[in-house]
């Protein structure tokens, strides 16, 4: 074999090693297998969270429903006003099939107490379902094929505003690459719902000085929330 060739191929090995770890994700093209398999078009059509966390929950679309330990749906109240969106599950949220439970999830869970919110009146939700291996960012491909699935949520849940923890979150929803900097304390909009961009509770972790920020958005956050219209259906 060619060397040029050699090398591409140990290239692509490495780059998919760095991605997935040990485990390979082969697509299957068996008609069968895929009617089992919950398609998302099939699925996008359930009327309930529940119904609808059943019927995707056994995803394959992307290699990392091989590798993850459980499905990270999301968690709190079916008609919250608002809704914080993550970036991926981490360890604690692989093993235990919920958004943030582990440290930036309690650091979170203060945040929010801070300001009187309790976690089962909000929803929260992550851009991916599956934890990536590491811990790495999602990959676009994985974003792709995951971001439906949020998307119905929040039809679904209809909150009054939405917001984005950390960078990914932000950019993926907002379709943009600006600066997490140039993002906060300013009002967006993800299909008509606005929505507020702030620190990731694990970027507040790891660098303790952003807490007063992180808390003078979360301020931000609720005053605004609490200058929106009422939701039409009873809840939050
Ligand atoms: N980090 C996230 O972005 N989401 C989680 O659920 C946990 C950690």
């Amino acid at each position: 074999m060619e060397n040029s060739l050699k090398s591409k191929i140990a290239g692509f090995l490495q780059w998919y090693q760095d991605l997935y770890g040990g485990e390979w994700y082969i697509e299957t093209p068996n008609p069968a297998a895929a009617e089992k398999r919950p398609g998302q078009t099939a699925a996008l059509g359930n009327s309930t969270l529940q119904q609808f966390h059943r019927a995707i929950e056994n995803c394959q679309n992307c290699p990392l429903g091989r590798t993850r330990t459980k499905f990270v749906f999301g968690t709190g109240h079916e008609n919250a006003g608002i809704m914080f969106i993550g970036e991926a599950p981490g360890q604690d949220e692989d093993l235990q099939g919920i958004p943030f439970v582990g440290r930036a999830g309690q650091l979170l869970n203060k945040l929010l107490a801070n300001v009187q919110l309790k976690r089962e009146e909000v929803y929260i939700a992550n851009i991916l379902k599956c934890r990536p291996p590491n811990n790495r960012d999602p990959q676009p491909e994985e974003v792709e094929q995951c971001i439906p699935y949020l998307q119905r949520q929040i039809e679904m849940i209809q909150p009054k505003l939405l917001v984005a923890l950390g960078r990914v979150a932000a950019q993926n929803l907002l379709n943009t690459t600006e600066s997490l900097t140039n993002m906060r304390k300013r009002v967006w909009s993800y299909r008509e719902i606005p929505l507020i961009v702030t620190y990731h509770p694990a970027f507040v972790l790891r660098y303790n000085d952003k807490f007063d920020s992180a808390m003078e958005d979360m301020r931000f956050i609720l005053e605004h929330y609490q200058k929106l219209p009422e939701k039409e259906k009873p809840g939050r």
